[in-house]
Protein backbone atom coordinates (compact mmCIF):
# COMPACT_ATOMS: atom_id res chain seq x y z
CA UNK A 1 0.00 0.00 0.00
CA UNK A 2 1.55 3.35 -0.91
CA UNK A 3 1.03 4.58 2.43
CA UNK A 4 2.37 8.04 3.93
CA UNK A 5 1.19 7.22 6.90
CA UNK A 6 3.91 7.60 9.75
CA UNK A 7 6.14 5.07 10.23
CA UNK A 8 5.94 2.22 13.45
CA UNK A 9 8.95 4.00 15.13
CA UNK A 10 11.75 1.58 15.25
CA UNK A 11 12.57 -0.22 18.80
CA UNK A 12 16.05 -1.51 19.13
CA UNK A 13 18.05 -2.88 21.87
CA UNK A 14 21.04 -2.10 23.59
CA UNK A 15 22.45 -4.17 26.34
CA UNK A 16 23.87 -0.64 28.02
CA UNK A 17 22.42 3.19 28.22
CA UNK A 18 24.67 5.31 25.42
CA UNK A 19 23.41 8.09 26.90
CA UNK A 20 22.60 9.56 23.79
CA UNK A 21 18.53 9.53 23.78
CA UNK A 22 16.59 12.83 24.48
CA UNK A 23 14.88 11.06 27.33
CA UNK A 24 15.16 8.11 29.94
CA UNK A 25 12.63 6.56 30.92
CA UNK A 26 13.41 4.47 34.18
CA UNK A 27 10.71 1.56 35.14
CA UNK A 28 10.54 1.16 38.89
CA UNK A 29 8.10 -0.99 40.99
CA UNK A 30 5.74 0.99 42.80
CA UNK A 31 7.28 -0.45 46.02
CA UNK A 32 10.78 1.07 45.59
CA UNK A 33 12.24 3.39 47.92
CA UNK A 34 11.53 7.26 47.28
CA UNK A 35 15.50 7.99 48.07
CA UNK A 36 16.59 5.45 46.09
CA UNK A 37 15.49 7.95 43.28
CA UNK A 38 17.89 9.41 41.00
CA UNK A 39 15.98 12.91 41.48
CA UNK A 40 16.46 16.08 43.27
CA UNK A 41 15.81 16.01 47.28
CA UNK A 42 12.99 18.33 47.03
CA UNK A 43 10.98 16.53 44.08
CA UNK A 44 11.68 13.40 46.36
CA UNK A 45 9.72 15.60 49.06
CA UNK A 46 6.79 15.94 46.48
CA UNK A 47 6.44 12.09 46.03
CA UNK A 48 6.58 11.31 49.48
CA UNK A 49 3.54 12.65 49.90
CA UNK A 50 1.37 10.81 47.42
CA UNK A 51 0.15 7.62 48.71
CA UNK A 52 0.82 4.70 46.98
CA UNK A 53 -1.71 4.35 44.91
CA UNK A 54 -0.89 7.61 43.28
CA UNK A 55 2.71 6.75 42.79
CA UNK A 56 1.77 3.63 40.84
CA UNK A 57 0.05 5.50 37.96
CA UNK A 58 1.96 9.01 38.23
CA UNK A 59 4.88 9.83 36.43
CA UNK A 60 7.75 12.40 36.72
CA UNK A 61 9.91 14.53 34.52
CA UNK A 62 12.51 14.91 37.15
CA UNK A 63 14.88 18.54 36.94
CA UNK A 64 17.96 16.37 36.74
CA UNK A 65 18.15 15.77 32.93
CA UNK A 66 15.62 14.38 30.82
CA UNK A 67 14.22 11.60 33.23
CA UNK A 68 10.57 10.10 33.09
CA UNK A 69 10.31 7.62 35.97
CA UNK A 70 7.59 5.52 36.15
CA UNK A 71 5.82 3.35 38.87
CA UNK A 72 4.31 -0.08 38.38
CA UNK A 73 1.86 -1.60 40.82
CA UNK A 74 2.84 -4.70 42.10
CA UNK A 75 0.44 -7.48 40.58
CA UNK A 76 -0.44 -10.53 38.50
CA UNK A 77 1.91 -9.89 35.51
CA UNK A 78 -0.70 -9.53 32.91
CA UNK A 79 -1.87 -6.41 34.86
CA UNK A 80 1.46 -5.23 35.44
CA UNK A 81 1.92 -5.34 30.93
CA UNK A 82 -1.61 -3.31 30.67
CA UNK A 83 -0.70 -1.06 32.99
CA UNK A 84 2.62 -0.06 31.39
CA UNK A 85 1.15 -0.17 28.44
CA UNK A 86 -1.72 2.40 29.55
CA UNK A 87 1.48 4.39 31.41
CA UNK A 88 2.95 4.55 28.17
CA UNK A 89 0.29 5.70 25.98
CA UNK A 90 0.14 9.06 29.07
CA UNK A 91 4.32 8.92 29.02
CA UNK A 92 4.09 9.67 24.96
CA UNK A 93 1.87 12.92 25.81
CA UNK A 94 4.76 14.23 27.98
CA UNK A 95 7.29 13.56 25.67
CA UNK A 96 5.63 15.24 22.69
CA UNK A 97 5.36 17.83 24.62
CA UNK A 98 8.89 18.23 25.20
CA UNK A 99 9.47 17.34 21.49
CA UNK A 100 11.35 14.11 22.09
CA UNK A 101 12.13 12.12 19.33
CA UNK A 102 14.32 9.34 21.04
CA UNK A 103 13.63 7.11 24.69
CA UNK A 104 15.87 4.83 26.11
CA UNK A 105 13.70 2.55 28.59
CA UNK A 106 15.24 0.99 31.62
CA UNK A 107 13.63 -1.29 33.89
CA UNK A 108 14.03 -1.54 37.70
CA UNK A 109 11.61 -4.20 37.99
CA UNK A 110 13.34 -7.34 37.52
CA UNK A 111 10.76 -8.26 34.94
CA UNK A 112 11.55 -7.85 31.40
CA UNK A 113 8.06 -7.79 29.93
CA UNK A 114 7.37 -4.74 31.60
CA UNK A 115 10.09 -3.40 29.81
CA UNK A 116 8.63 -4.96 26.28
CA UNK A 117 5.08 -3.95 27.04
CA UNK A 118 6.11 -0.49 27.85
CA UNK A 119 8.11 -0.12 24.83
CA UNK A 120 4.46 -1.66 22.72
CA UNK A 121 2.66 0.63 24.78
CA UNK A 122 4.95 3.98 23.34
CA UNK A 123 4.75 2.42 19.87
CA UNK A 124 1.07 1.51 19.86
CA UNK A 125 0.21 5.23 20.80
CA UNK A 126 1.93 6.27 18.52
CA UNK A 127 0.20 5.88 15.55
CA UNK A 128 -1.35 8.06 13.12
CA UNK A 129 -3.18 7.72 9.71
CA UNK A 130 -2.04 10.99 7.99
CA UNK A 131 -2.52 9.66 4.23
CA UNK A 132 -5.00 11.85 3.41
CA UNK A 133 -3.61 15.22 5.20
CA UNK A 134 -2.27 17.53 3.10
CA UNK A 135 -0.37 19.18 6.17
CA UNK A 136 1.11 15.85 7.86
CA UNK A 137 1.91 16.55 11.86
CA UNK A 138 3.59 13.24 12.06
CA UNK A 139 4.40 11.85 15.57
CA UNK A 140 7.76 13.13 17.24
CA UNK A 141 9.15 9.82 18.79
CA UNK A 142 10.59 8.16 16.09
CA UNK A 143 12.99 5.36 18.17
CA UNK A 144 13.07 3.53 21.27
CA UNK A 145 15.94 2.09 22.91
CA UNK A 146 15.85 -0.98 25.41
CA UNK A 147 18.59 -0.97 28.30
CA UNK A 148 16.93 -4.24 29.99
CA UNK A 149 19.52 -6.68 29.82
CA UNK A 150 17.47 -9.04 30.41
CA UNK A 151 15.45 -8.33 26.92
CA UNK A 152 16.89 -10.27 24.34
CA UNK A 153 17.20 -9.41 20.25
CA UNK A 154 14.62 -12.04 19.21
CA UNK A 155 12.59 -10.28 22.00
CA UNK A 156 12.76 -6.90 20.05
CA UNK A 157 12.36 -8.44 16.36
CA UNK A 158 9.08 -10.06 17.70
CA UNK A 159 7.88 -7.22 19.01
CA UNK A 160 8.18 -4.89 16.09
CA UNK A 161 7.20 -7.39 13.93
CA UNK A 162 3.89 -7.53 15.71
CA UNK A 163 3.84 -3.25 15.94
CA UNK A 164 4.30 -3.50 11.94
CA UNK A 165 1.30 -5.92 11.55
CA UNK A 166 -0.73 -4.60 13.85
CA UNK A 167 -0.29 -1.01 12.27
CA UNK A 168 -0.82 -2.70 8.71
CA UNK A 169 -4.15 -4.02 9.81
CA UNK A 170 -4.85 -0.35 11.27
CA UNK A 171 -4.18 0.84 8.37
CA UNK A 172 -6.17 -1.69 5.96
CA UNK A 173 -9.31 -1.00 8.14
CA UNK A 174 -9.00 3.15 8.02
CA UNK A 175 -8.67 3.24 4.39
CA UNK A 176 -12.09 4.36 2.89
CA UNK A 177 -13.92 2.69 0.48
CA UNK A 178 -13.03 5.12 -2.02
CA UNK A 179 -9.55 3.49 -1.93
CA UNK A 180 -9.97 0.39 -0.85
CA UNK A 181 -12.47 -1.96 -3.05
CA UNK A 182 -12.25 -5.18 -2.67
CA UNK A 183 -9.81 -5.20 -5.54
CA UNK A 184 -7.29 -3.26 -4.72
CA UNK A 185 -7.35 -5.25 -0.71
CA UNK A 186 -6.35 -8.24 -2.91
CA UNK A 187 -3.25 -6.04 -4.39
CA UNK A 188 -2.84 -4.97 -0.84
CA UNK A 189 -2.77 -8.78 -0.08
CA UNK A 190 -0.37 -9.43 -2.99
CA UNK A 191 2.16 -6.80 -2.28
CA UNK A 192 1.86 -8.23 1.43
CA UNK A 193 2.39 -11.67 0.89
CA UNK A 194 5.80 -10.54 -1.84
CA UNK A 195 7.07 -8.94 0.70
CA UNK A 196 7.32 -11.36 3.83
CA UNK A 197 6.93 -14.55 1.45
CA UNK A 198 3.52 -16.31 1.70
CA UNK A 199 1.62 -17.41 -0.85
CA UNK A 200 -1.54 -15.56 -2.21
CA UNK A 201 -4.27 -16.91 -4.52
CA UNK A 202 -7.30 -14.14 -5.70
CA UNK A 203 -10.04 -15.87 -6.61
CA UNK A 204 -12.09 -13.94 -9.23
CA UNK A 205 -15.63 -13.44 -10.24
CA UNK A 206 -16.19 -15.98 -12.62
CA UNK A 207 -13.92 -18.79 -10.24
CA UNK A 208 -16.15 -17.75 -7.54
CA UNK A 209 -19.81 -18.89 -9.80
CA UNK A 210 -17.46 -21.78 -10.65
CA UNK A 211 -17.07 -22.66 -6.89
CA UNK A 212 -21.16 -21.86 -6.35
CA UNK A 213 -20.47 -18.95 -3.69
CA UNK A 214 -23.47 -17.59 -3.66
CA UNK A 215 -23.22 -15.96 -0.66
CA UNK A 216 -20.35 -13.65 -1.50
CA UNK A 217 -21.77 -13.04 -4.86
CA UNK A 218 -25.48 -12.57 -3.88
CA UNK A 219 -23.90 -9.70 -1.63
CA UNK A 220 -21.61 -8.01 -4.86
CA UNK A 221 -25.04 -8.00 -6.79
CA UNK A 222 -25.75 -4.49 -6.03
CA UNK A 223 -22.50 -3.32 -6.44
CA UNK A 224 -20.16 -1.69 -9.41
CA UNK A 225 -17.05 -3.55 -8.06
CA UNK A 226 -16.30 -7.03 -8.31
CA UNK A 227 -15.62 -9.27 -5.09
CA UNK A 228 -12.95 -11.12 -4.54
CA UNK A 229 -11.86 -14.26 -2.69
CA UNK A 230 -8.42 -13.85 -1.04
CA UNK A 231 -6.41 -17.35 0.01
CA UNK A 232 -2.92 -16.88 1.76
CA UNK A 233 -0.67 -19.30 2.91
CA UNK A 234 2.03 -19.63 5.13
CA UNK A 235 3.60 -23.56 4.75
CA UNK A 236 7.08 -23.77 5.64
CA UNK A 237 9.12 -27.35 5.34
CA UNK A 238 9.62 -27.12 8.89
CA UNK A 239 5.86 -27.03 9.64
CA UNK A 240 4.97 -28.35 13.02
CA UNK A 241 1.64 -29.40 12.14
CA UNK A 242 0.35 -31.35 9.99
CA UNK A 243 -3.14 -30.47 9.45
CA UNK A 244 -3.44 -26.66 8.51
CA UNK A 245 -4.19 -23.92 11.12
CA UNK A 246 -7.04 -21.92 9.32
CA UNK A 247 -8.13 -18.19 9.61
CA UNK A 248 -11.11 -16.52 8.42
CA UNK A 249 -11.58 -12.67 7.86
CA UNK A 250 -14.82 -11.46 6.97
CA UNK A 251 -13.75 -9.06 4.11
CA UNK A 252 -16.80 -5.99 3.70
CA UNK A 253 -14.83 -3.41 2.23
CA UNK A 254 -18.17 -1.17 3.06
CA UNK A 255 -21.22 -1.93 4.68
CA UNK A 256 -24.06 0.30 3.54
CA UNK A 257 -26.55 -2.58 4.76
CA UNK A 258 -27.89 -3.41 0.79
CA UNK A 259 -31.17 -2.48 0.32
CA UNK A 260 -31.59 -3.32 4.16
CA UNK A 261 -30.28 0.58 4.40
CA UNK A 262 -28.57 1.71 7.15
CA UNK A 263 -29.73 4.98 8.70
CA UNK A 264 -26.95 6.98 8.35
CA UNK A 265 -25.73 9.18 10.90
CA UNK A 266 -24.88 7.19 13.22
CA UNK A 267 -24.57 3.69 11.96
CA UNK A 268 -23.18 3.79 8.42
CA UNK A 269 -20.51 6.42 9.04
CA UNK A 270 -17.79 4.11 9.99
CA UNK A 271 -18.77 0.86 8.22
CA UNK A 272 -15.31 0.96 6.31
CA UNK A 273 -14.12 -1.25 9.46
CA UNK A 274 -16.28 -3.97 8.18
CA UNK A 275 -13.30 -5.67 6.85
CA UNK A 276 -11.63 -5.22 10.20
CA UNK A 277 -11.38 -9.33 10.50
CA UNK A 278 -10.55 -9.70 6.97
CA UNK A 279 -7.50 -6.51 8.26
CA UNK A 280 -6.64 -9.43 11.31
CA UNK A 281 -5.99 -12.19 9.83
CA UNK A 282 -4.10 -10.19 6.96
CA UNK A 283 -1.83 -8.92 9.70
CA UNK A 284 -1.37 -11.76 11.45
CA UNK A 285 -0.12 -13.41 8.05
CA UNK A 286 2.30 -10.84 7.77
CA UNK A 287 3.50 -11.69 11.40
CA UNK A 288 3.58 -15.34 11.06
CA UNK A 289 5.44 -15.71 7.44
CA UNK A 290 8.13 -12.27 8.88
CA UNK A 291 8.87 -14.64 11.74
CA UNK A 292 9.43 -17.42 9.92
CA UNK A 293 7.22 -19.52 11.98
CA UNK A 294 7.10 -23.31 11.83
CA UNK A 295 3.27 -23.44 11.39
CA UNK A 296 1.32 -24.02 8.37
CA UNK A 297 -1.42 -21.57 8.33
CA UNK A 298 -3.73 -20.66 6.19
CA UNK A 299 -5.92 -17.70 5.54
CA UNK A 300 -9.13 -17.02 3.68
CA UNK A 301 -10.92 -13.50 3.53
CA UNK A 302 -13.96 -13.12 1.25
CA UNK A 303 -14.33 -9.31 0.21
CA UNK A 304 -17.02 -6.77 -1.32
CA UNK A 305 -18.88 -3.78 -0.79
CA UNK A 306 -22.49 -4.18 0.40
CA UNK A 307 -24.34 -1.85 -1.89
CA UNK A 308 -28.45 -1.44 -2.49
CA UNK A 309 -27.54 -0.94 -6.77
CA UNK A 310 -30.27 -1.73 -8.84
CA UNK A 311 -29.43 -5.36 -9.30
CA UNK A 312 -29.47 -5.84 -5.09
CA UNK A 313 -29.98 -8.96 -3.11
CA UNK A 314 -33.76 -8.07 -2.01
CA UNK A 315 -35.14 -9.37 1.30
CA UNK A 316 -36.95 -12.44 0.55
CA UNK A 317 -34.21 -13.96 -2.27
CA UNK A 318 -33.59 -17.62 -1.34
CA UNK A 319 -29.70 -17.78 -1.99
CA UNK A 320 -27.56 -21.00 -2.39
CA UNK A 321 -24.02 -20.85 -0.21
CA UNK A 322 -21.01 -22.92 -1.13
CA UNK A 323 -21.53 -26.07 0.30
CA UNK A 324 -25.33 -26.41 -1.39
CA UNK A 325 -27.08 -24.96 1.47
CA UNK A 326 -29.68 -22.64 0.85
CA UNK A 327 -30.35 -19.51 2.77
CA UNK A 328 -33.71 -17.08 2.89
CA UNK A 329 -31.99 -13.46 3.06
CA UNK A 330 -34.45 -11.19 5.23
CA UNK A 331 -32.32 -8.73 6.10
CA UNK A 332 -29.42 -7.11 3.51
CA UNK A 333 -27.58 -6.25 6.29
CA UNK A 334 -26.48 -9.58 7.70
CA UNK A 335 -24.47 -9.85 5.11
CA UNK A 336 -21.24 -10.86 6.48
CA UNK A 337 -22.64 -14.30 7.54
CA UNK A 338 -23.06 -15.06 4.01
CA UNK A 339 -19.74 -14.08 2.89
CA UNK A 340 -18.37 -16.20 6.04
CA UNK A 341 -20.93 -19.12 4.84
CA UNK A 342 -18.86 -19.28 1.81
CA UNK A 343 -15.22 -18.93 3.50
CA UNK A 344 -15.69 -21.39 5.83
CA UNK A 345 -17.12 -24.09 3.43
CA UNK A 346 -14.17 -23.42 1.35
CA UNK A 347 -11.83 -24.00 4.41
CA UNK A 348 -13.35 -27.75 4.54
CA UNK A 349 -10.94 -28.86 1.85
CA UNK A 350 -7.74 -28.09 4.04
CA UNK A 351 -9.28 -30.85 7.11
CA UNK A 352 -8.35 -28.03 9.05
CA UNK A 353 -6.54 -28.47 13.16
CA UNK A 354 -8.63 -25.29 13.95
CA UNK A 355 -10.47 -22.46 12.09
CA UNK A 356 -10.82 -19.35 13.65
CA UNK A 357 -12.70 -16.26 12.18
CA UNK A 358 -12.83 -12.65 12.97
CA UNK A 359 -15.64 -10.52 11.98
CA UNK A 360 -17.33 -7.70 12.83
CA UNK A 361 -20.34 -9.54 12.74
CA UNK A 362 -23.41 -8.04 14.58
CA UNK A 363 -24.44 -4.72 16.33
CA UNK A 364 -25.49 -7.27 19.24
CA UNK A 365 -21.76 -7.85 20.31
CA UNK A 366 -21.08 -4.84 20.18
CA UNK A 367 -24.52 -3.75 22.38
CA UNK A 368 -23.52 -6.66 24.82
CA UNK A 369 -19.81 -6.26 25.73
CA UNK A 370 -18.78 -3.04 24.32
CA UNK A 371 -15.46 -1.86 22.90
CA UNK A 372 -13.97 -3.79 26.06
CA UNK A 373 -13.20 -6.92 24.15
CA UNK A 374 -14.56 -9.31 21.18
CA UNK A 375 -17.25 -11.95 21.72
CA UNK A 376 -16.42 -15.66 21.20
CA UNK A 377 -18.32 -19.09 20.56
CA UNK A 378 -17.51 -22.53 18.76
CA UNK A 379 -17.26 -25.79 18.64
CA UNK A 380 -13.09 -25.69 19.53
CA UNK A 381 -12.51 -28.00 22.58
CA UNK A 382 -11.37 -26.16 26.20
CA UNK A 383 -8.10 -26.79 25.63
CA UNK A 384 -8.36 -24.36 22.31
CA UNK A 385 -10.36 -21.83 23.96
CA UNK A 386 -7.86 -21.81 26.94
CA UNK A 387 -5.32 -21.84 24.96
CA UNK A 388 -6.66 -18.81 23.36
CA UNK A 389 -7.83 -16.63 26.16
CA UNK A 390 -4.35 -17.13 27.53
CA UNK A 391 -3.23 -15.16 24.46
CA UNK A 392 -5.93 -12.65 25.12
CA UNK A 393 -5.09 -12.13 27.96
CA UNK A 394 -1.08 -11.89 27.44
CA UNK A 395 -2.00 -8.84 25.16
CA UNK A 396 -4.85 -7.53 26.16
CA UNK A 397 -7.31 -8.60 23.43
CA UNK A 398 -10.09 -10.08 25.25
CA UNK A 399 -12.96 -12.03 24.69
CA UNK A 400 -15.95 -13.23 26.54
CA UNK A 401 -17.32 -16.50 25.71
CA UNK A 402 -20.98 -17.17 25.31
CA UNK A 403 -23.29 -20.01 25.37
CA UNK A 404 -23.60 -21.46 22.26
CA UNK A 405 -26.38 -24.03 22.91
CA UNK A 406 -28.63 -25.77 20.28
CA UNK A 407 -31.47 -23.77 21.27
CA UNK A 408 -30.27 -20.81 19.32
CA UNK A 409 -30.31 -23.01 16.10
CA UNK A 410 -34.21 -22.97 16.19
CA UNK A 411 -34.32 -19.06 15.88
CA UNK A 412 -32.70 -19.64 12.53
CA UNK A 413 -34.90 -21.81 10.69
CA UNK A 414 -36.55 -21.02 7.60
CA UNK A 415 -40.22 -21.55 6.19
CA UNK A 416 -38.74 -21.49 2.71
CA UNK A 417 -34.67 -22.88 2.76
CA UNK A 418 -32.73 -24.46 5.16
CA UNK A 419 -31.81 -21.52 7.32
CA UNK A 420 -32.28 -17.52 7.22
CA UNK A 421 -30.36 -14.78 7.53
CA UNK A 422 -31.84 -13.20 10.81
CA UNK A 423 -32.75 -14.71 14.14
CA UNK A 424 -34.65 -12.15 15.45
CA UNK A 425 -34.07 -9.72 18.35
CA UNK A 426 -33.09 -11.95 21.16
CA UNK A 427 -29.31 -13.27 21.10
CA UNK A 428 -28.24 -11.64 18.25
CA UNK A 429 -24.73 -12.44 18.07
CA UNK A 430 -25.51 -15.70 18.94
CA UNK A 431 -27.93 -16.12 16.34
CA UNK A 432 -25.41 -15.19 13.87
CA UNK A 433 -22.51 -17.21 15.33
CA UNK A 434 -25.18 -20.60 14.83
CA UNK A 435 -25.63 -19.61 11.33
CA UNK A 436 -22.35 -19.86 10.46
CA UNK A 437 -21.86 -23.22 12.37
CA UNK A 438 -24.04 -24.99 9.45
CA UNK A 439 -20.98 -24.35 7.36
CA UNK A 440 -18.22 -25.82 9.23
CA UNK A 441 -17.41 -29.88 9.82
CA UNK A 442 -14.20 -29.27 11.83
CA UNK A 443 -13.31 -27.81 15.24
CA UNK A 444 -13.70 -24.14 14.98
CA UNK A 445 -13.93 -20.89 17.01
CA UNK A 446 -16.02 -17.49 15.67
CA UNK A 447 -14.92 -14.09 17.06
CA UNK A 448 -17.37 -11.02 16.97
CA UNK A 449 -15.05 -8.13 16.76
CA UNK A 450 -17.64 -5.93 15.89
CA UNK A 451 -17.04 -3.84 19.49
CA UNK A 452 -13.33 -3.57 19.68
CA UNK A 453 -12.67 -3.58 15.67
CA UNK A 454 -12.77 0.45 15.69
CA UNK A 455 -12.82 3.36 18.17
CA UNK A 456 -14.74 6.35 17.80
CA UNK A 457 -13.18 8.03 20.73
CA UNK A 458 -9.45 7.01 22.02
CA UNK A 459 -8.67 4.73 24.78
CA UNK A 460 -5.16 4.99 26.41
CA UNK A 461 -3.42 3.39 23.80
CA UNK A 462 -5.37 2.41 21.50
CA UNK A 463 -6.05 5.60 19.28
CA UNK A 464 -9.66 6.38 17.27
CA UNK A 465 -10.26 4.49 14.16
CA UNK A 466 -8.99 0.97 13.74
CA UNK A 467 -7.11 -0.61 16.23
CA UNK A 468 -5.76 -3.91 14.40
CA UNK A 469 -7.77 -6.12 17.31
CA UNK A 470 -6.81 -9.48 16.64
CA UNK A 471 -3.16 -9.27 15.44
CA UNK A 472 -1.25 -9.24 18.65
CA UNK A 473 -4.00 -12.09 19.46
CA UNK A 474 -3.22 -14.65 16.81
CA UNK A 475 0.52 -13.77 17.28
CA UNK A 476 0.85 -14.23 20.40
CA UNK A 477 -1.76 -17.65 19.83
CA UNK A 478 0.75 -19.08 17.37
CA UNK A 479 4.20 -18.25 19.16
CA UNK A 480 3.30 -20.35 22.01
CA UNK A 481 2.66 -23.10 19.31
CA UNK A 482 5.98 -22.64 18.03
N1 LIG B 1 -21.31 -4.85 9.92
C1 LIG B 1 -22.47 -5.00 10.69
C2 LIG B 1 -22.21 -5.18 12.19
C3 LIG B 1 -21.50 -4.08 12.91
C4 LIG B 1 -22.20 -3.22 13.72
C5 LIG B 1 -20.11 -3.96 12.86
C6 LIG B 1 -21.56 -2.24 14.43
C7 LIG B 1 -19.46 -2.97 13.58
C8 LIG B 1 -20.18 -2.13 14.37
C9 LIG B 1 -23.25 -6.22 10.22
O1 LIG B 1 -23.14 -6.53 8.88
C10 LIG B 1 -24.70 -5.93 10.47
O2 LIG B 1 -25.18 -4.99 9.92
N2 LIG B 1 -25.35 -6.73 11.30
C11 LIG B 1 -26.71 -6.54 11.62
C12 LIG B 1 -27.39 -7.88 11.66
C13 LIG B 1 -28.88 -7.83 11.81
C14 LIG B 1 -29.49 -7.20 10.58
C15 LIG B 1 -29.38 -9.21 12.02
C16 LIG B 1 -26.78 -5.86 12.99
O3 LIG B 1 -25.97 -6.17 13.85
O4 LIG B 1 -27.64 -4.99 13.16
ZN1 LIG C 1 -24.47 -5.45 7.63
ZN1 LIG D 1 -21.34 -5.96 7.98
Amino acid sequence: MKSTAAKNIHLSISTHSKGKADCQVILYSNNTSIASLPIESWEKDKLKTKDKESLSTYSHRSQKGNILLVFIKDDEINKQKESARRMAAAALGELKKFEYRTVEISNQTNKKEISLAFAEGLALSNYQFLKYKTKKDYSLLQSIVITDKAVQSKDIDALNTVLEANKLAKDLVNEPLSYLTAVQLSKEIEKIGKEVGFSVKVLNKAAMQKLGMGGVLSVNLGSKTPPTFNIMEWKPKNAKNKKPYVLVGKGIVYDTGGLSLKPTPNSMDKMKCDMAGGAAVIGAMYAIAKTKMPLHVVALVPATDNRPGEDAYVPGDVITLHNGKTVEVLNTDAEGRLILGDALSYAQQYKPELVIDFATLTGAAAAAIGIQGAVMMGTADTKVKTDLQHAAASVHERMAEFPFWEEYGELIKSDVADIKNVGGPEAGSITAGKFLEHFVNYPWLHIDIAGPAFLTAPDHYRGKGGTGYGVRLLFEFFKNKC
